[in-house]
């Protein structure tokens, strides 16, 4: 019985593995949770959106000729190049709203004094004259309508409940981690002077007890002593071990990063956010990278491009400024290049995107959410050789792949894949 309290049958490795593994399963529960709790917030954020709503195929219609048409120049609830157009209705009525958006510069050669003015206040720009029915113009003004009270209910709201917990789940998984971490210590710290109370009564119980032998008399009495623990080479042994496979972990790992930019995140000469202008104003990235869908290389806009909006937007920002200093001097904008692969490699983008029909977010991630551009994927030859073992060609409608699907069904039941078409051959990525 003595025996289970000695301190050479102490087994540190398998409780330590035991204590990994258990932080490990820890970490992958806080993942999900996460999740849930983000998708929460996407079904809460939709709920609202279409919540409320008088006439629903009318507003729809109208988000969709609005974006199309009307979103370059317009916001609800701020200046652009144009007025914001939220309680535009309380302003003009109906009537005068249809031909405005028809012909602008009808309305204002009537000698229409608000028109006019308007005109003057946005330095004569001249608004686009869309051909649109009367129906198509109510529903766009639905549509403004709906966004209007909407947004009056969310400042309302703002304050309150509806942000916060989406910034809590945010924060959630590593908050929630170490709070977990932090418990599993204390429950181990418990158990340990609950086990070195136990001893020290049994100890003294034992001390009482008439009729021992001297053998288990210096059992009893033996000190609890960590440097005799330290000292065995059992002990030393297992740290040694333990601490030589992290070294090993690290250095394999440190190995394979060697080249891999993975998470790269420059700070660019202008604060452009791809958040601001690919995500919340919807801009087609093929807008700015003119050369994504035609050619090898997707194209950094000049700053030509900024000014087909700058001229008008923002033109006191500081950022905004930047542009027209580089404008000024006839220099280019010196962007930080993000991702770059070794010379020795070919990537085509309109091969990709055009023809095999990807994805930009497949490979740059969830680009119009980042303020500033991160490398997503590690850009690494294992990464390339893994989609294409994994992807199907894009074969519809390209006559190109006729023969080839032909030939390919005859001996396979499998889709044809870009490994099928030689994208693992060394020469097809390697000049
Ligand atoms: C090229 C930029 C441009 C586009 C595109 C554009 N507008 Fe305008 N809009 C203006 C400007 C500028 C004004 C201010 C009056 C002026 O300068 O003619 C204006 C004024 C208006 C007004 C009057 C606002 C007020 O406060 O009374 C309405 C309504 C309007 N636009 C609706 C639309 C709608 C609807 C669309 C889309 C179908 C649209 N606009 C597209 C530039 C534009
Ligand atoms: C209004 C213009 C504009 C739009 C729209 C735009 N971008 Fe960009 N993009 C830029 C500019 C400017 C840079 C260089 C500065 C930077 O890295 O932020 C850039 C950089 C990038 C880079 C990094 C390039 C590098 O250096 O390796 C990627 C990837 C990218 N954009 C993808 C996209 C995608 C995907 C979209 C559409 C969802 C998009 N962009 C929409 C202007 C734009
Ligand atoms: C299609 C129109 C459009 C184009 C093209 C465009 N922008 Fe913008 N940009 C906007 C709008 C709209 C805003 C937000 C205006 C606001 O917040 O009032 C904005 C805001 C910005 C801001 C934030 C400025 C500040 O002080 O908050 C910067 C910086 C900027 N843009 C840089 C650029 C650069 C650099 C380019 C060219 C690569 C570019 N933009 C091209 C429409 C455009
Ligand atoms: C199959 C993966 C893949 C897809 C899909 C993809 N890209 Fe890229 N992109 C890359 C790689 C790889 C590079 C680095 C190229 C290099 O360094 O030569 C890159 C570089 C870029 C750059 C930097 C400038 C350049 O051409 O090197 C921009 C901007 C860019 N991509 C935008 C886009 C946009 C916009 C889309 C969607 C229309 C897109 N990409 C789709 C893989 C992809
Ligand atoms: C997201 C998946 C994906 C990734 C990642 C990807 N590719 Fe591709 N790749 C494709 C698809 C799909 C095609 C087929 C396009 C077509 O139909 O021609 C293709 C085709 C190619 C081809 C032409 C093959 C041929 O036989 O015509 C080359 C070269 C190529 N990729 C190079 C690369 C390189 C280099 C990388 C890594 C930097 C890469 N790809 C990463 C999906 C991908
Ligand atoms: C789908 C495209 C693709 C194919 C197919 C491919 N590679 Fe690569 N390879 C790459 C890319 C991209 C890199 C650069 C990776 C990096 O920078 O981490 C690379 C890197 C390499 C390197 C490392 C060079 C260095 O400087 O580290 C070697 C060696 C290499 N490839 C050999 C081959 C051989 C041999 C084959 C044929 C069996 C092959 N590759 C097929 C895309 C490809």
């Amino acid at each position: 019985m003595f025996a289970t309290l000695r301190p050479a049958s102490f087994q540190p490795l398998p409780i330590l593995i035991f204590f990994l593994l258990s932080l490990n399963s820890v970490q992958a529960q806080s993942d999900p949770i996460a999740a849930e709790a983000s998708s929460d917030t996407i079904t809460s954020e939709t709920a609202t959106s279409q919540g409320g709503s008088s006439d629903e195929a009318a507003i729809i219609e109208g988000e969709n000729l609005f974006k199309a048409n009307c979103r370059a120049c317009h916001a609800i609830d701020q200046k652009l190049v144009g007025p914001a157009l939220g309680g535009v209705y309380e302003r003009q009525d109906m009537d005068w709203i249809k031909a405005f958006v028809k012909n602008s510069q009808a309305v204002i050669a009537s000698g229409d004094n608000y028109a006019v003015a308007l005109f003057e206040e946005y330095n004569q720009t001249v608004m686009t004259s869309f051909n649109f029915s009367d129906t198509e113009i109510e529903s766009i003004i639905a549509y403004i309508k709906h966004e209007t009270e909407n947004a009056v209910s969310a400042d309302a709201s703002e304050a309150g409940v509806p942000g916060a917990p989406a910034q809590a789940a945010e924060q959630q998984p590593g908050t929630f981690l170490t709070a977990v971490v932090i418990g599993l210590v204390v429950v181990l710290v418990l158990i340990l002077v609950v086990l070195f109370l136990i001893i020290n009564l049994l100890t003294k119980f034992l001390q009482q007890r008439e009729g021992l032998d001297e053998a288990d008399r210096a059992i009893i009495d033996q000190k609890f002593a960590l440097s005799k623990i330290v000292k065995q080479p059992a002990f030393v042994g297992i740290v040694a071990f333990i601490f030589g496979i992290f070294v090993l972990k690290s250095v394999i790992d440190g190995l394979y990063q060697v080249g891999v930019q993975q998470g790269y995140a420059p700070k660019q000469p202008i604060a452009f956010s791809h958040k601001l202008h690919a995500g919340q104003f919807e801009i087609d990235c093929n807008y700015c990278h003119t050369g994504v869908r035609k050619s090898k290389s997707a194209n950094i806009p000049s700053a030509n491009i900024c000014m087909n909006c700058h001229g008008q937007i923002l033109t006191e920002s500081p950022e905004i400024q930047k542009i027209y200093a580089a404008i000024e001097n006839n220099r280019p904008i010196e962007w930080v290049r993000v991702h770059n692969l070794p010379d020795l490699a070919y990537f085509n983008h309109a091969q990709h995107v055009a023809v095999g029909d990807q994805e930009c977010q497949t490979c740059h991630g969830e680009i119009q959410e980042m303020e500033v551009v991160e490398q997503f994927a590690p850009l690494t030859m294992g990464w390339c050789i893994n989609c294409h073992k994994e992807t199907n060609v894009n074969t519809k409608g390209n006559a190109y792949y006729d023969n080839l699907v032909e030939l390919h069904t005859q001996h396979s039941n499998q889709p044809l894949k870009v490994e099928d078409i030689g994208g693992l051959e060394c020469a097809k990525c390697h000049y």
